[in-house]
């Protein structure tokens, strides 16, 4: 595995790889790697073509007071590991050299940036869609994966891939779970034992609301109501949202039909944890993904 930190290197070496006809997939990642990750490096390693991926912890997608100085930053594991899996690049730049010539220009992804994360986090995703840019416009990709737990994320790059004309491919992987169902994710070993354990209700609370639409209920307030309740009994007093929404543009949904989506957000004990459960309604319904 080659590992790269400057981006002319980078390219030199891309631009090698693609004269030969390689085709390159690319996993952007903010490292401290898990099974999710592993997931959509599977994902991008099927393609067959130059497995790249990113660890770079992006300071602009954090909002002042949010955990950037703690994420768990694990270089040297997260390089054995990618080794394992097959990557055959990684990309670990500075936050200078991603940055230099300036900070003012943004990738403003407007509308759907505006609720679910976006009320809390408000420069949250034009920090994303400004790095996802960086990268693609260094990589230059032919596919990208991502991970539909941050599922407004994907739809906020699908927007950019599309609006600006981006000629990659975009693929989700499905949420990976750990026993008992809570989403796998960096910001888990915040938790303590106790928290985790009380961390399950989320999916929990969102798995309640899904088959209560699986069995036939199609009013959207009930679905979440019923969401809440299972997280509430397991003491999680802090929600910041739970909602059904469309899937194609994430505003609220009126009826329960086509792909919806189930999304909470809630803080335990100040980590911040989020969940989705996408699900296709038709003449029955069934857990897909966002697109
Ligand atoms: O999902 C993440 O880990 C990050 O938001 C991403 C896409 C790597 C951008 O920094």
């Amino acid at each position: 595995m080659k590992r790269f930190v400057i981006i002319s290197e980078l390219r030199h070496y891309l631009n090698q790889e693609k004269i030969k006809g390689r085709t390159v997939a690319f996993v952007p990642t903010m490292g401290a790697l898990h099974a999710g990750h592993k997931s959509c490096i599977d994902i991008a390693g099927e393609k067959g073509a130059l497995l790249v991926v990113s660890v770079f912890i992006n300071p602009t997608q954090f909002d002042p007071g949010e955990d950037y100085a703690k994420y768990p930053r694990r270089f040297e594991n997260d390089f054995g590991l990618l080794n394992q899996w097959g990557c055959d690049a990684v990309f670990t730049p500075s936050a200078d050299e991603m940055y230099a010539g300036g900070e003012n220009v943004w990738v403003d992804v407007e509308g759907i940036t505006e609720d679910l994360c976006g009320r809390t986090r408000q420069r949250h995703f034009r920090g994303v869609a400004t790095v996802v840019a960086k990268l693609f416009n260094i990589v230059e990709p032919d596919v990208a994966v991502f991970g539909q737990k941050d599922a407004q994320q994907a739809v906020v790059i699908r927007n950019m891939v599309e609006q600006l004309k981006f000629p990659i491919k975009m693929e989700l992987s499905p949420i990976v779970r750990e026993n008992g169902g809570l989403a796998v994710s960096s910001r888990n070993e915040y938790l303590s034992d106790a928290d985790r354990h009380r961390a399950q209700a989320v999916y929990a609370g969102l798995r309640h609301g899904y088959e209560l639409i699986r069995d036939g209920l199609r009013d959207p307030a009930g679905a979440v109501q019923a969401a809440r309740k299972v997280m509430e009994e397991a003491s999680i007093t802090h929600i910041e949202y739970i909602e059904l929404v469309r899937a194609s543009d994430l505003k609220p949904a009126d009826t329960i039909a086509g792909v919806v989506m189930l999304a909470a957000a809630v803080r335990i004990r100040g980590t911040r944890l989020i969940d989705n459960i996408v699900m296709l309604v038709d003449d029955e319904v069934r857990e897909t993904l966002l697109f």
